[in-house]
């Protein structure tokens, strides 16, 4: 297939091409640059052994969509660009709705124009809220509790409405949940630089003495050691369930949910641990008030996607860490172990 993959710089976008070009797809990659680099896409290009198209261009902006679309005769779109901090949605929620919900709109209107009608879009366990039972099923119902979260149900809903008004779309709606990790070759990760507010985000500034202390963000939480428990899973595991998703697509038009996450339950101080332990770093810790609107735990019933997509994680959480942390290590240049 030739597919078209918006936000194809970024963190999760980039571990996508990887993958879609090993299964011997044509990728063509879409971005604005705004938290990534063009060096990505020669990082996807070095570990793929060939040239990757990069178009820089905005998914709000029609006209830069409309001749990418023309030039290529995609198959298939992957649409994962938009912006993801819960903190700054909060803050700027029209950026967030702008961006997000504005900029799927645009697309969509561009693949309907080139009779493009198979999406895959990255949606977020952020839609769920605060979940009534646990594991998190596909059928427990949607409450989300900031923009960021509502600006991607919002994209949920409307793509179901375009799928009642023209049953010829074929849509898979892919909820993450707590993505880490990095490409085995180190060349692939997420760059420290970028707007994530994520745990492994700032245990990696710890690691490489940016930040004097990790901030827990509380530890009386109703869980074996106090600390939030999530559902941590390795990009790569992740960016797998793109490929499954664009199988389950070409069978036929349908849409579906599914979520991408292990099933498996981790409280920060064991993410912490681990990457002790991989990286031979000890990471101080500080235990501080709760962040507002955090959730005590929180994580997948991730049975759906094995059953429709045949697509389950496999990598566990030293994997994800040592991952993270050779990412971190090669970015800085310097060896993997102190
Ligand atoms: P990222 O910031 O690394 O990647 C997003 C990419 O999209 C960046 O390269 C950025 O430059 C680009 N971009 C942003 N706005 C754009 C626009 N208007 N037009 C073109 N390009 C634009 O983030 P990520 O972690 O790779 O997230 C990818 C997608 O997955 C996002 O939609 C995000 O909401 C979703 N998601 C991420 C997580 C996570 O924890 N990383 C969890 C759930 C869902
Ligand atoms: N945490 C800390 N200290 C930090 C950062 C995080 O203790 O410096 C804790 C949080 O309190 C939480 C856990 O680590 O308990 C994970 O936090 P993250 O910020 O990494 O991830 P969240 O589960 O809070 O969710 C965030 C966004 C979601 C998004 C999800 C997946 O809020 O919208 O990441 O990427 F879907």
């Amino acid at each position: 297939m030739k597919v078209l993959i918006t936000g194809g710089t970024g963190y999760i976008g980039s571990h996508v091409a990887v993958e879609l070009l090993k299964a011997g797809h044509d990728v063509v990659l879409f971005d604005n640059l705004s938290t990534s680099t063009s060096q990505v896409a020669a990082a996807i290009g070095a570990i793929a052994d060939r040239e990757i198209p990069l178009i820089v261009g905005d998914v709000r902006d029609s006209g830069a969509l409309n001749a990418v679309l023309k030039t290529y005769a995609f198959d298939a779109v992957l649409h994962l660009a938009g912006v993801k901090a819960v903190g700054e949605s909060v803050a700027s929620p029209l950026m967030y709705y702008d961006n997000n919900v504005c900029g799927t709109v645009r697309l969509l209107e561009c693949m309907v124009a080139h009779d493009v009608k198979t999406l895959v879009f990255s949606s977020s366990m952020t839609v769920y809220g605060v979940p009534e039972v646990l594991p998190i099923s596909e059928d427990s119902p949607p409450v989300p509790t900031n923009p960021y979260g509502r600006s991607k149900l919002i994209v949920e809903n409307m793509l179901k409405d375009l799928h009642r008004a023209d049953g010829c779309w074929r849509i898979s709606i892919l909820r993450y949940f707590n993505p880490i990790g990095g490409h085995a070759s180190g060349q692939l990760g997420e760059d420290l630089c970028g707007s994530s507010s994520n745990l492994m985000s700032y245990i990696g500034q710890v690691a490489l003495g940016r930040r004097p202390y990790l901030a827990i963000f509380g530890d009386d939480y109703p869980t074996s050691d106090g600390t939030c428990i999530r559902d941590y899973i390795h990009v790569v595991d992740l960016a797998k369930g793109h490929l499954q998703a664009l199988a389950f697509l070409a069978a036929g038009p349908k849409l579906a949910i599914h979520n991408l996450g292990t099933g498996v339950r981790y409280s920060v101080r064991e993410v912490v641990r681990a990457f002790e332990s991989v990286s031979g770093h000890p990471i101080p810790c500080k235990v501080v008030g709760r962040r507002l609107g955090d959730i005590a735990e929180c994580y997948a019933d991730p049975s759906r996607a094995w059953e429709e997509l045949g697509w389950k994680a496999e990598l566990g959480l030293e994997q994800m860490c040592q991952d993270a942390w050779y990412f971190l290590c090669k970015m800085q240049g310097r060896p993997l172990n102190p």
